[in-house]
């Protein structure tokens, strides 16, 4: 069982960012984390086994004073061994050392960084409010502090990347005391900033592929099409759980759980979750097609694989065309991918 906890606040709004996060609620955060523990504590008791991963993801968890998470670890305690990951999201405004240690002494072990980029002009591009010096301090600061997992965040193909810029921050990276980056291709939401001008998006394949090469080179292999560990116990449990469809609480405003065939939807808007944080907006019963097409995707794109035995006869002759041309392989009855960027081609033609 894996668990997500969602803080919607940040404390500005990027301009590609669609996630439940809002700049103006602060006030309720108090609130908010109250809420957030009696929702916890009720999901709680879907498990009795320890969690092999926790996320405390967001919106920007960095935001939150570090004592308003003491009572949320109280609850987890008999749900954390010296195996479970526990995973929280920082961002470079506002991480402090205070808040590091406070938060390695409550139990976290890994902390992911939304970095996107050391160029300022790109990060002002992206609508960030940190520069590339408040990321290098960050970073510097989490490892100083003891954490030895760290993540990056970065995106790429964006209308201002080019290669010096790319190459830039790869060498910083290089130099970097981190065991984990997650590159993300920029996607255009619905509702953001970005929307109303997505030509702010470029697709560059060779651009994505010199990436992946670049960071193979410096350490970090890929085990996803946008995850890239230094080595295997350094991937993350929690990515790894979601591609081999574990189940999941999720805890928080928009937050999302996964029981079996069951999905659930806290409520999404702050106030309203804080009134009634064990009410659900909505509970979908997932299709067995649905709960396979979301397998096969999820598989392919990562070293999850994909079951061999999940597919129908069909599928499987034309998985054997796939391994004749070297595009696939089988192991341990798993089908794995070989090249991530053609996962969604892949799985349209097995459909
Ligand atoms: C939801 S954010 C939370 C992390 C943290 N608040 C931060 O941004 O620093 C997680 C990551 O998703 C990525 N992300 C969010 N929206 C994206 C988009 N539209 N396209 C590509 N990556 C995106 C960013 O790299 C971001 O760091
Ligand atoms: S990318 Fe992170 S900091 Fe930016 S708005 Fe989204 S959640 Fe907040």
């Amino acid at each position: 069982m894996l668990l997500y906890i969602h803080i919607p606040f940040c404390d500005s709004k990027c301009f590609y960012c669609s996630f439940n996060s809002y700049t103006t609620l602060f006030h309720l955060k108090t609130e908010y984390m109250k809420a957030l523990n009696i929702q916890l504590q009720e999901e709680l008791k879907k498990t009795k086994e320890p969690l092999k991963s926790i996320f405390i993801g967001g919106g920007t968890p960095s935001s939150i004073e570090a004592n308003l998470y003491d009572n949320i670890f109280v609850s987890l305690e008999n749900f954390i061994d010296k195996d479970t990951e526990v995973t929280i999201e920082a961002n470079p405004n506002s991480t402090t050392v205070e808040w590091l240690t406070h938060l390695k002494n409550l139990g976290v072990n890994r902390v992911s960084f939304g970095v996107q980029s050391f160029d300022d002009g790109k990060l002002k591009f992206l609508g960030r409010n940190h520069n590339k010096t408040m990321a290098l301090n960050s970073v510097n600061l989490a490892s100083q502090v003891g954490f030895t997992n760290i993540n990056l965040d970065i995106i790429y193909d964006t209308a201002i990347d080019t290669n010096k810029l790319i190459n830039n921050d790869l060498e910083i990276i290089k130099t970097l005391p981190i065991n984990h980056i997650s590159a993300y291709s920029l996607t255009i939401e619905e509702g953001t900033k970005f929307f109303k001008s997505p030509e702010v998006k470029i697709e560059n394949i060779d651009m994505a592929s010199y990436i992946f090469e670049k960071l193979q080179e410096f350490g970090f292999s890929q085990y996803e099409i946008s995850n890239f560990s230094k080595d295997e116990n350094s991937r993350s449990k929690h990515n790894f759980g979601y591609w081999e469809k574990e189940d999941y609480l999720g805890v928080g405003a928009g937050a999302v759980g996964c029981i079996g065939d069951k999905r659930y939807y806290p409520k999404k808007d702050v106030q309203a979750y804080i009134d009634t944080p064990n009410e659900y907006e909505e509970i979908e019963i997932l299709k067995d097609e649905d709960i396979k097409l979301e397998r096969v995707f999820l598989g392919l794109r990562s070293l999850a694989g994909v079951p061999y035995n999940l597919f129908t006869k069909m599928e499987k002759e034309k998985i054997a065309i796939l391994e004749k041309e070297d595009k696939i392989y089988i192991k341990n009855n798993l089908v794995f991918n070989k090249d991530f960027l053609l996962s969604d081609e892949i799985a349209l033609f097995l459909e």
